[in-house]
């Protein structure tokens, strides 16, 4: 292991280490890793930095690459994953996330499953839409077969990113969406009703607003084959909703997304229509797009009680020029997706540590407090992001594609990054971090954690563990005993304020998570990963209704989870894929 002596001691956790120590550092063949986390950062950095010299040859990149440096070694803030395992090594692809255009022909579809391996083994995402594949028992004029249907090929890809996970960097994750409209909607909604099937697969039904309004009026719409383009049945809306709603109440799939909104923001509809989003929701995406996202850890945006907004402000500028050089240095795995990605620049700041910062604000997460403050903080975020992204079409140049965009369409200033914002779930960025993910809240006090495929962490939240030494009721016996519960909510030996103030994502209504998405999705170029939790005896209504109030508010999907209706949760907030 090369020397650290020059370097001041990083500030992470046992966890932290771990997960690096796993995936994350360079290694030899004999698998000893060859890097420090030190070192790793270090390599980002001046990879990252490096990409100023394309535009200015004599740009001081290391005074850059001491800022990034700065900024990640904080923790302050970090860039999704495969930015920190492959920035400056010989994969370098630094994406997490990509959609891949899927047509009805066998060449579309295993073009798209090689493309699909070779993202996947650079620990990127994809997302597909099989939308445009002819139903199950259609014609194949070729042969005078019948067809297979979309829910067969999806195996296929599944198995591919089941074979791949062996080699690659971390396990590959898809989303596979289907339009409502399509002649196999029924079975696409109950694929994954057994839990040993497209494990490698979340699903999401495209939902258009037509659909919504006619399930509200309780009528038909029409199903339409993707190949004729011709009407070939009609259904009832409200008795595709109940099957959705069914199945979601089930086990947590499928989610849905609302089409025609991620339509209405597309910054670039003269470049094409959006299909599909990247495998956990939150990046809608042209295909052969692609798009890097970061995350700022608000946790540590607090000072004497308050949001440092001053910090906050230096840390966003400096995290869209990191996104923004991002773009630049990254490897892309074919040159489709080096194409669209550099001509639409889209990045994707995002936050975690929401609940920690409100922790640290004394602000209950399903406070209105709490969401009048989501709507602030977001909107400042995106304001001075896209401030700084405008900036750096100055210096730089707007994004390929801004002629015809929607900026150019309202005679907007030009803009560097078609869009700018985006919520992660932050997954495993928050380990490495030490906060709370996303913006979702505690999802438990005191809990048993599993990381990547097999390891098994116990954690304490740190701000809990600090407020029950500083009032004196700290014990060891006591923190495990909130582990076996996760919420404090009963336990009454714990003063009644904190209780109120360490809410979980179980002690929360469902209602209460949605009002938080939609406050957050107001101010985000992008989406927003969010799972709503139910608890075990939530009603389908509790379901149905949560689903009504997510497109009344604005949201642009929904994902629920009832508790302990899955036995074993493949890609969530919770747990490293
Ligand atoms: O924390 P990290 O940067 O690793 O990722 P995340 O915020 O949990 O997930 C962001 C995106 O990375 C997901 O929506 C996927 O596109 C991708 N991802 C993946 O492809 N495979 C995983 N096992 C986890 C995330």
């Amino acid at each position: 292991m090369a020397n650290d002596s020059l370097d001041t001691p990083l500030n992470l956790t046992r966890n932290a280490l771990t997960v690096l120590e796993r995936r994350y550092l360079k290694r030899d063949e004999q698998g000893r890793a060859l890097e420090t986390p030190t070192h790793m950062f270090r390599r980002v950095a001046d990879a990252i930095a490096a990409a100023e010299r394309k535009f200015d040859p004599q740009a001081d990149c290391d005074a850059l690459s001491a800022d990034f440096y700065r900024l990640m070694t904080q923790l302050e803030f970090l860039p999704n994953s495969p930015t920190l395992m492959n920035a400056g090594r010989e994969l370098g692809q630094l994406s997490a996330c990509f959609v891949l255009p899927v047509d009805d022909s066998m060449e579309s579809i295993f073009e798209a499953i090689k493309n699909t391996a070779l993202i996947h083994k650079s620990g990127g995402g994809t997302g597909f839409s099989f939308s445009r594949i002819r139903p199950a028992h259609d014609v194949v004029l070729s042969t005078k077969g019948v067809s297979s249907g979309p829910l067969s090929f999806m195996k296929v890809f599944d198995a591919a990113t089941e074979t791949i996970k062996q080699g690659g960097t971390r396990r590959g994750a898809n989303m596979g969406i289907l339009r409502v409209d399509h002649p196999d909607v029924m079975d696409f909604i109950m694929c994954k009703r057994d839990q040993t099937v497209l494990t490698n697969f979340n699903i999401s039904v495209g939902i258009t607003e037509d659909f919504m309004e006619a399930v509200k009026s309780n009528s038909e719409y029409d199903i339409i084959n993707p190949r004729t383009g011709t009407v070939v049945n009609r259904l009832s809306a409200a008795k595709v909703f109940d099957h959705i709603v069914d199945l979601a109440w089930t086990n947590g799939e499928p989610g849905i997304i609302f089409l025609d909104r991620l339509n209405r923001d597309n910054p670039t509809p003269h470049i094409g229509e959006i299909e599909s989003t990247n495998p956990c929701g939150e990046q809608p995406l042209l295909p052969y797009e692609s798009c890097n996202l970061g995350s700022i850890n608000l946790r540590l945006m607090v000072r004497d009680g308050q949001i440092d907004w001053q910090r906050l402000e230096h840390t966003i500028k400096l995290a869209v020029r990191f996104l923004d050089n991002v773009i630049e240095v990254n490897n892309y795995p074919i040159p489709q997706i080096a194409e669209m990605t550099r001509a639409n620049r889209k990045i994707g700041l995002g936050i975690m540590g929401w609940a920690d910062l409100l922790i640290q604000l004394g602000i209950p997460y399903n406070h209105s407090e709490a969401v009048a403050l989501a709507e602030k903080l977001m909107g400042f975020i995106n304001e001075i992001a896209q401030e700084t992204s405008r900036q750096l079409a100055r210096e730089r140049g707007a994004f390929p594609n801004f002629k015809g965009s929607r900026f150019d369409q309202r005679n907007e200033a030009e803009i560097r990054n078609a869009t700018c914002t985006t919520i992660a779930p932050t997954g495993t960025i928050s380990i490495i971090a030490n906060s709370s993910s996303g913006i979702e809240p505690l999802f438990a006090v005191s809990y048993v954690r599993q990381v990547m495929d097999n390891d098994i962490l116990v954690e304490v939240n740190p701000l809990f563990e600090q407020v029950a030494h500083e009032r004196g009721f700290y014990s060891p016996e006591l923190m495990k005993l909130i582990a076996e519960k996760g919420s404090i909510r009963d336990f009454e030996q714990i003063p009644e304020d904190l209780r109120r103030l360490f809410v979980t994502a179980h002690d929360i209504r469902p209602e209460d998570h949605i009002r938080m998405q939609a406050a957050f999705q107001r101010h985000t170029d992008n989406a927003v990963s969010k799972t709503v939790n139910f608890c075990h005896s939530a009603s389908r209504e509790d379901v149905a209704t949560v689903y009504q109030l997510a497109y009344e508010s604005g949201c642009k999907g929904v994902t629920i989870y009832r508790d302990g209706s899955r036995s074993n949760q493949v890609l969530s907030v919770k747990k490293e894929g």
